[in-house]
């Protein structure tokens, strides 16, 4: 059978050409959303009496079917039909004949991706966040059971004050709310119809793109038909969004790759989501973590990717857009399968509290509390305490012991004004325990926060 559009050609088309221009290696992914916005615009079209009645159920009938067929896998794609458009279309005369012809008044392919596209992007903008929010019950639930494990809190990759792990989690906790937010956000400024443009200028049928928008859940019917058309800003929002997560797992990321390290200690992963070399016999690899930073590269490149080929490009339609897709998936997909990973390697891995607390023992983590100190109990001023706690600092080093084991007489070699309350200040359960300002790592203001989040959840879900 020749192409759909072949009316105004006398040489069919070259082989190379249907492999160089074709999309529906990728796009028909985009089967289901092809078939539903098919389905209610035949239904829209028979409302109008643009179609008759039986015209459009024996469309939706045809469909119907093609959509169990490629369900089956026992659809036959080819290639020369282009893209999925097409492809679904050819099936639908092939079933119903003559009448099938018909499905196509009043849309062009243009409208017609833009609408598919759309709602791929849409399903996936509710999608990603009932996974993030997994991810979050993950994180709570180890938080809660870790308010008293204490770790180093690091700035610049050094020791730098008492925190504890829960403290920690609910930080990614934070992100990936953010997150959902971003998705969620996203969602609602684009639920928008896009069908009913036709290929740019709108169409002379009486159409009802009101009845469209509602039979397929949209808000609203778009505004202006030649920016429909020619709008991605949702495929390249959902690309941020995916490359900002992936940018937040992949710090999580690098720390379990650190913390899984000899060096520190403070987790292991277990062995379902570890995997070994082929030569060394004793390496248990992070390749979990690994991976999911890595894949922060493709990310990032598919959204400059769209945004380059966007870019510059004028109005409407060009089909440098057919570009959008597979960079779309390649996110889509990379972002499901990494956050489902994550919060398996999360729920999997065993902390160990103990090698926190004595990486706790090196460092002064206590420092800025000895200088807190000088400043509340001494009257000196924190520029002056700031000093004499880097001397106290340097003395302990030159003792071999941490800030947190000098002793008094110690403390008063380098100032005489120290009192023996010092000492349970620089105690490191104390050091922690004393930032309890709003959003700070003492035990009450962490629960505060574990509760925070777990009432977001709720009412989330309720
Ligand atoms: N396969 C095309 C795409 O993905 C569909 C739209 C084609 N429109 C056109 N006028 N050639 O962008």
């Amino acid at each position: 059978m020749s192409k759909l559009w072949s009316g105004r050609f006398s040489k069919s088309g070259a082989k190379l050409l249907d492999e160089f221009n074709a999309s529906l290696p990728f796009d028909r992914k985009l089967y289901a959303e092809d078939i539903k916005g098919s389905i209610a615009h035949a239904t829209m079209l028979a409302k109008q009496k643009i179609l008759t009645e039986d015209e459009a159920n024996s469309i939706v009938i045809g469909l119907t079917q093609i959509l169990e067929e490629i369900d089956a896998d026992k659809f036959e794609f080819n290639i020369s039909d282009e893209d999925i458009h097409m492809a679904v279309e050819k099936r639908l005369i092939e079933i119903i004949g003559e009448t099938g012809k018909k499905l196509h008044t009043a849309r062009s392919r243009n409208d017609q991706v833009a609408l598919d596209f759309r709602l791929y992007v849409q399903k996936n903008n509710l999608l990603l966040p009932r996974l993030l929010e997994e991810l979050i019950q993950t994180l709570l639930s180890i938080a809660k059971e870790n308010k008293q494990t204490l770790l180093p809190g690091m700035t610049h990759l050094q020791h730098a004050q008492p925190i504890n792990f829960a403290f920690h989690m609910l930080a990614y906790a934070s992100m990936f709310k953010r997150d959902i937010e971003r998705f969620e956000s996203s969602y609602k400024r684009n639920n928008i119809l896009p069908l009913g443009c036709a290929a740019l200028a709108g169409t002379p049928h009486n159409i009802d793109r009101q009845e469209v928008a509602k039979l397929l859940n949209f808000d609203s019917v778009s505004v202006n038909c030649l920016d429909t058309v020619s709008d991605r800003d949702f495929a390249l929002e959902i690309l941020f969004n995916i490359a900002t997560m992936m940018m937040h797992i992949s710090r999580f990321a690098e720390e379990l790759i650190l913390w899984s390290s000899y060096e520190f200690k403070f987790i292991t992963l277990s062995d379902e989501y570890s995997t070994g070399s082929s030569i060394m016999p004793q390496k248990k690899n992070p390749d979990v973590p690994e991976l999911l930073r890595g894949k922060t590269g493709r990310v990032n490149g598919n959204l400059i990717s769209l945004l380059t080929v966007l870019k510059g490009l004028p109005l409407a339609y060009n089909k440098d857009m057919q570009e959008d897709k597979e960079g779309t998936f390649d996110s889509v997909e990379n972002a499901i399968i990494s956050l489902k990973i994550l919060n398996e390697a999360l729920k999997t891995m065993s902390i160990n509290q103990e090698a926190m607390l004595r990486a706790c023992k090196v460092g002064h983590l206590s420092a800025t509390d000895l200088a807190d100190y000088l400043v509340a109990y001494c009257d000196i001023p924190f520029r002056e305490a700031h000093f004499i706690t880097g001397r106290a600092v340097a003395h302990a080093e030159s003792l071999g012991v941490d800030l947190s084991e000098l002793s008094l007489v110690e403390l008063q070699k380098i100032d005489a004004r120290i009192q023996e309350n010092v000492l349970e200040k620089l105690d490191l359960r104390n050091s922690m325990n004393a930032r309890n300002s709003e959003g700070g790592t003492s035990q009450g203001s962490t629960t505060k926060q574990l509760e925070y989040f777990e009432k977001w959840l709720e009412e989330r879900n309720r």
